[in-house]
């Protein structure tokens, strides 16, 4: 048997602050607006791809967390059949965020580390619409991002279906495509660079809030946000009024988890507030998880000002971390083993 080329790498997730909701082509996975997003640290969340290829091996197969997956995806296809026209010109680098943009839209931000944006393009065949670097991971030190991970009990509908949706039904999303993102593309890009966090919090909250605003105008309608991430919303806006000024921002998916950007000095004092407001089970695992968050204690003021009513359990978990590189090719993780199978089940 040929001795496989085994090649392992990581890759981040990241977290849109102008997001991208609808697609134009389906099939090349091109959007309606160009998006930004923020790599987060891959010392927090990250994912591991083993790639095993030899001309011993029979088939082409995939395993997902260690269980085998349809390799016949049209999506997997795509990505697959651009990568081996790269093999081919061996030695030369791609621009590969646009071969990542057609496994998942957003993944293509996940190309480069710190701040990115996906520019939407123009072409018909896809060929602009490409990811970018706005600035790298370690332009604003201080930014810190918090994700609170809401215990949720349904499954929500997925961001494929429920882009299309709104792309047939939601007239709202068509303005907020051709007239509402272009602009907040440049002062975003603007906020970043100048390190403007109020800019960039206030930014971020309204394009959050506008985007479930167009699953709301979806017909029928979509609604990823439940009780707790509401309260989560009130809580920022709350707390922000407490010091008169944007402390911290939200911003969330199509689910209910909530992404908390700050500055670093204001995290242990917020994490306490959420702590507060959300007391987890005592004996519960980990309820701070990643970067360490020194504990403070709370002012009665702050707490009234908040007033919100009490929610045990509200929120599972946090995972405390900040913005991060971009993939990484790795020597010692190989998750496939020399027969070109899973080592073990993840
Ligand atoms: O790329 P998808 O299909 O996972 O869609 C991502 C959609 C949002 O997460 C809601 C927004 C974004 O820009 O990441």
């Amino acid at each position: 048997m040929e001795k496989p080329n085994v090649v392992t790498c990581t890759a981040p997730v990241n977290i849109a602050v102008i997001k991208y909701w609808g697609k134009r082509n389906e099939e090349l996975i091109l959007p309606i607006n160009s998006s930004l997003s923020v790599t987060l640290h891959q010392d927090q969340l990250k994912t591991t791809t083993t790639v095993a290829t030899s001309r011993s091996f029979q088939e082409d197969r995939i395993w997902l967390n260690g269980k085998e997956e349809d390799i016949t995806h049209p999506r997997l296809q795509s990505c697959l059949r651009e990568i081996y026209t790269l093999a081919r010109v061996f030695g030369v680098e791609g621009e590969l965020s646009g071969i990542a943009r057609q496994g998942s839209g957003s993944a293509c931000r996940s190309m480069y580390g710190g701040f990115v944006q996906w520019i939407m393009g123009q072409k018909d065949d896809g060929k602009d619409s490409l990811a970018q670097q706005v600035e790298p991971e370690t332009h604003w030190p201080e930014l810190r991002i918090l994700v609170l991970v809401v215990s949720a009990e349904r499954k929500p509908v997925g961001s494929t279906s429920g882009m299309q949706t709104s792309v047939q039904t939601s007239c709202l999303l068509k303005h907020r495509a051709e007239s509402v993102v272009p602009g907040r593309m440049r002062e975003m890009i603007e906020a970043v660079r100048r390190k403007d966090f109020a800019a960039f919090a206030e930014l971020t909250m309204k394009d959050s809030n506008q985007f479930h605003a167009t699953c709301l105008d979806t017909y029928p309608p979509i609604f990823y946000l439940n009780r707790v991430s509401q309260q989560v919303i009130s809580l920022v806006h709350r707390y922000n009024k407490h010091y008169g000024e944007t402390r911290v921002a939200y911003t969330f998916d199509a689910g209910p988890n909530a992404v908390i950007f700050t500055l670093q000095q204001h995290v242990p004092e917020f994490v306490q507030v959420v702590r507060h407001f959300f007391p987890p089970e005592t004996n519960g695992g980990q309820f701070i998880r990643g970067l360490p968050v020194s504990s403070v204690a709370l002012s009665e003021e702050l707490k009234q000002t908040i007033g919100l009513e009490s929610t045990p359990k509200g929120i599972s978990y946090i995972i405390s971390t900040k913005a991060g590189p971009g993939p990484c090719v790795v020597e010692d993780q190989h998750l496939l083993g020399s027969d070109g199978l899973p080592k073990k089940t993840v």
